[in-house]
């Protein structure tokens, strides 16, 4: 089912797999008409359980032919402080799930890191808002939600304004990923994080979310007011939103 609006598609797919190769099969459109205009493309990765099964597919397309060669990305995110060789980094995540599987090359991809002292962290930011203007901007940006209605690590009350900053994590934020790092002690608390005005200026963003303990979250998200309460709200405020949802998210969602 299709759900169509000026500025906002709303997908709902039979299952997750379906879902993720929706996605897939559109950024791999974008790389080829990107190649076709005679430039990369820029991507703006997300990580999370959500965006793992696009991944997979897109290895898959490498291994049946598709580079990544020309591609350009940048990170939503990173907890900080977090070593990135430690399983529980972003880093460690987009090098198991992508990177060290397709032909991109290391110097294209952008990611924010952990271990940078506090005094260097401003700097960093501003850095990397820099290489993302250089780079031509984000063509497509990959997006989760979090349950409280977080997008990257912008927790609600985030200014609307924001840029990429180091940020406190939301309680619920911590909670949600207690058990990937064996205790909610061990959950950083805080996190860098490219800033809600940095994610809406993508030119297109593909907002993803899956199974029934996102529904209700995202039905504000994208019927509710506007409000900096709830982060992913703004993107109703975007030119090109694709909603990507699978039955079980939808299910909930249309009640
Ligand atoms: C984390 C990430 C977000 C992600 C969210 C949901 O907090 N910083 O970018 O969207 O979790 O993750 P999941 O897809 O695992 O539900």
């Amino acid at each position: 089912m299709t759900i169509e609006t000026k500025n906002r598609k709303v997908l709902e797919f039979g299952s997750y797999q379906q879902a993720c190769e929706y996605v897939a099969d559109t950024i791999a459109n974008l790389i080829r008409n990107r190649h076709q205009e005679g430039r990369g493309c820029v991507l703006g990765l997300a990580t999370g359980a959500t965006p793992a099964g696009v991944y997979k597919c897109l290895v898959k397309k490498h291994r049946e032919g598709q580079t990544f060669a020309h591609v350009t990305s940048f990170n939503l995110d990173e907890y900080w402080p977090m070593n990135m060789i430690n399983p529980q980094s972003f880093n460690t995540y987009m090098r198991s799930h992508f990177f060290d599987e397709v032909d991109m090359k290391i110097q294209n991809t952008y990611l924010l890191p952990g271990m940078e002292p506090l005094e260097n962290i401003q700097q960093i930011c501003s850095a990397y808002e820099d290489a993302i203007e250089t780079s031509g901007g984000i063509d497509t940006q990959l997006l989760g939600i979090g349950r409280n209605g977080h997008i990257a690590f912008n927790e609600p009350g985030t200014s609307f304004q924001s840029r990429t900053e180091l940020v406190d994590l939301h309680e619920q934020t911590r909670k949600d990923a207690a058990a990937t790092f064996g205790g909610l002690e061990n959950v950083p608390r805080q996190g860098i994080t490219m800033g809600i005005a940095t994610i809406m200026q993508a030119r297109k963003i593909i907002l993803m979310a899956n199974g029934k303990a996102k529904s209700s979250v995202l039905y504000q998200a994208l019927h509710g007011p506007v409000t900096e309460e709830l982060p992913a709200s703004v993107l109703q405020l975007h030119p090109d939103v694709t909603v990507v949802m699978d039955k079980e998210c939808a299910a909930g969602f249309l009640k």
